[in-house]
Formats: C-alpha cells, structure tokens, sequence
C-alpha cells in the first residue's frame, strides 16, 4: 500500500546539526522522532564538516534554503562569527547551538543550552524555585556559562562556583560578571551545601570512562534539588547519592530533549513534547 509510504517532496523543510565529528551525535533521532510524531514533510541530517569547511558549509545551507541547523563542537564559537545576528541569549553566553536560516537570507544565533537546562529541572521537579537559596555548580567549562547565565536569568540570588582548577572559575566569573557569582576551593564543596538550593555538576566526572565524582552529601540541604549534565549513565553516582539522602534528583537526559525544542518550533513550527517514549526512543530502548 504506497499509503504508507513516506518520502521527501519538492517543497519538504530541511535541517541538520553540523559536527566533527557528528556520528555520535543523538540529534538525527531525537528530531527525527518528533518528525515523525507530528507527521511534518521535512527531514534533519547528520552534516560532517571539518573546522576549516566550516563557514563555507553553514553559508551554502543558507544558500540551499535549509530552515535552519544545530551546530556542535567544535564549531559553537566559530558559527558565533557567521551569524547576521544573535539572540541576547547567544551574545551573554558566547556560543550558538542553533541557526535559523531566516526567507531574506539571514543567518540567526541562538544559543539554548540554558533553556534545556531550565525547562528540564522545571518539567521533572515542578517545585522548583530557582529564587529560594544558593546554587551550588561544580565545573566551569563549555556547559557551565549557558547554565550560570540561565540562573541568573531566573534571579537565582546566588551562584557557588567551584572548579579543579580554580583561575577558570575565576576567569568565567570575570566574563559573565555579575556580583552574585561567587568562586569557592574545589575542596570546599562539602562546606557550601548546607542552605544550597540547587546542586549541578557541570564537569565530565562521573561520565562512562571517565573518574567518578566523589564529594561528601553529608551537609547538604534536604531539600535541595540535585543535577547532574552528564546522562551517560543516566543515574550517576553524584545522583544515587542524593536519591539515597532523599534529595529530589533530575538525570541530564531532559536538558539534551528539551534544548532541541526551540529549533524543531522555528524550523517546523511546532513546540514539541518532551516525552518519557522519547527518552526511550533517544536512548536506544524503544
Ligand atoms: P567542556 O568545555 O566541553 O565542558 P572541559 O572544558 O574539558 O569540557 O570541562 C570539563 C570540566 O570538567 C571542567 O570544569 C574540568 O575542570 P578543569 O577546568 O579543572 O579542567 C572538569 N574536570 C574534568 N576532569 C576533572 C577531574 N578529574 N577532577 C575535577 N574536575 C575535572
């Protein structure tokens, strides 16, 4: 029955996210998911380009009437350059994750990661408050800006950094530059837990292949709600921890599905649903 038969058409919309490399990336299935979810005639591909390609590539998908990319590492600062414009969100963090290619030929930057992170934390712990006490971050790499500006964007009172290596907290602090952002020791973290709202690790610790996170839980406020950004596993040894105190835990999963939203809405035109098959389908087990 050809009924049943799905192709693109002439006038089918088209995205993809840009890596190098990109084979690892669970962007392809994630929107391809929703694709299919809600019957849209378009597609999003898997798009290798090498740095030196990069802003070549990003122009000609401009060219060809793309609707819009994901851009990963290692081109989020260099698509930063390529775009016509940047939403306030992209300029405060430095990076773009997602183009819109606009009908006057306009590039557009955006930059979703604190979106993710926030709408994840809302949708699996609805209490939250992210005025109610101090946020606790551990790590300050690639991940940790987007997270610290988004808090301070929800008027977190307080950001607790720490980092291994102290002069990065310092320097990110520096950047993002507001007065509620305090560096503390990586060896204080045990001591700065006690009225902590929020604890977040940042750092790749505790990610498969990599060494564990080990920090003592034994201070930390009952009612604070732990996350961690790394999902693979997606119950890290920060979260059983916390799970096993009774802390409210949040896996890292839901900010990956819920940073794609903005860019499945302008390409698409529709706000998708962040779904538990979702998280079945994205991790393979559906
Ligand atoms: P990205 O920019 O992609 O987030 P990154 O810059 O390598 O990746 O950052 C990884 C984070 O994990 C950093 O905060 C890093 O701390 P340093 O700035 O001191 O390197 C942290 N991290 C990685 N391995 C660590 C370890 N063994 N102990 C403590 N922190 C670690």
């Amino acid at each position: 029955n050809s009924n049943n038969i799905r192709t693109l058409s002439g006038t089918s919309r088209l995205a993809g996210v840009m890596g190098w490399p990109v084979a690892h990336s669970k962007s392809p299935r994630l929107q391809g998911y929703w694709l299919a979810k809600y019957g849209v005639d378009g597609s999003y591909m898997p798009l290798p380009v090498a740095p030196e390609n990069f802003v070549s590539a990003v122009k000609s998908l401009r060219d060809l009437d793309f609707a819009g990319v994901n851009v990963t590492i290692p081109h989020k600062q260099a698509v930063f350059d390529v775009c016509d414009q940047l939403s306030d969100r992209a300029q405060h963090i430095g990076a773009v994750n997602t183009v819109t290619f606009t009908d006057d030929g306009k590039i557009l930057g955006d930059n979703t990661d604190g979106f993710g992170f926030i709408e994840n934390l809302r949708q699996n712990a609805p209490e939250i408050d992210f005025t109610c006490g101090p946020a606790v971050i551990l790590g300050a790499g690639g991940a940790c800006r987007a997270i610290i500006v988004s808090l301070l964007e929800e008027n977190c009172p307080e950001i607790r950094l720490l980092n291994r290596t102290k002069a990065r907290a310092t320097a990110l602090a520096g950047e993002i530059n507001d007065p509620r952002i305090r560096v503390i020791d990586w060896e204080q973290a045990n001591h700065c837990l006690d009225d902590a709202a929020l604890l977040v690790n940042t750092t790749s610790l505790g990610m498969v292949g990599q060494p564990p996170l080990e920090i003592d839980l034994a201070g930390l406020a009952a009612q604070a709600i732990v996350t961690d950004i790394v999902y693979a596993p997606l119950k890290t040894g920060l979260l059983t921890q916390a799970e096993a105190r009774g802390n409210r835990i949040v896996d890292g999963l839901g900010m990956l599905l819920h940073q794609a939203r903005p860019g499945f809405h302008r390409w698409f035109g529709i706000d998708p649903a962040v779904s538990a098959e979702l998280r079945d389908f994205v991790l393979g087990v559906s």
